[in-house]
């Protein structure tokens, strides 16, 4: 089912545009990556182990259609966040993951995020979860406030280490040749 939530916000100037956050459709599925590719930036998330790509919109999309909301102004794309339930094994708990949110520079501060996430929150409770997660970087600061103001807490440090294995790997292949 489709849903949608229509309110108004204004800008500096006074205008009033149409805010409607809705369910992510096929359309959509370009717009997000491009705007993602804007956001996520190897400069601004030097170290997000997980990778934006065009396969990560379209997984999400078709795995997860009813936890992927876009965020539009006045028809165009503004945010979006992709999300998934996950159910653990031997575990009653079902747990939501917001893995992606992002709203387009020129429509940040208006209260777009929040809206989305507010969709994301409700759907969550539609789907029995009773915690709801997020991660992102140490020093990601806007998106800490906006997770903050949201009602998340509990943040717990979680280590990310790195081993490169590129000269490992070009010995294994020369002891292991591929077969031509
Ligand atoms: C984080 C992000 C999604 C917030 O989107 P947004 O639409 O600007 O957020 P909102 O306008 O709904 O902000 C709600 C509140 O969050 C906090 N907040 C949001 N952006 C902030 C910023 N740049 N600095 C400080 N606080 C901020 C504020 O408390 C704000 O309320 P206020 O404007 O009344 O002070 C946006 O900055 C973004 O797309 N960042 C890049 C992608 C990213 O890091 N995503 C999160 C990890 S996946």
């Amino acid at each position: 089912m489709q849903s949608s939530e229509d309110s108004q916000l204004l800008n500096g100037k006074g205008k009033k545009h149409i805010v409607e956050v809705r369910a992510m459709e096929l359309d959509d599925v370009h717009k997000v990556f491009h705007l993602g590719e804007k956001l996520f930036t190897a400069n601004s998330v030097p170290n997000l182990y997980r990778t934006w790509d065009e396969f990560e919109v379209v997984n999400l999309y078709q795995t997860d259609t009813d936890t992927c909301l876009v965020a539009e102004v006045d028809e165009e794309l503004a945010g979006f966040a992709l999300g998934t339930v996950i159910e653990k094994n031997r575990s009653s708990w079902t747990y939501g993951y917001l893995v992606w949110l992002g709203v387009e520079p020129k429509f940040q501060r208006f209260g777009v995020a929040a809206r989305l996430f507010r969709r994301f929150h409700e759907l969550m409770l539609e789907k029995g979860a009773r915690i709801i997660m997020v991660d992102t970087e140490m020093d990601n600061i806007p998106a800490l406030r906006f997770f903050r103001k949201m009602g998340f807490n509990n943040a717990q440090e979680h280590v990310f280490l790195t081993m490169n294995v590129d000269d490992a790997r070009r010995r294994y292949e020369r002891k292991h040749p591929k077969e031509p």
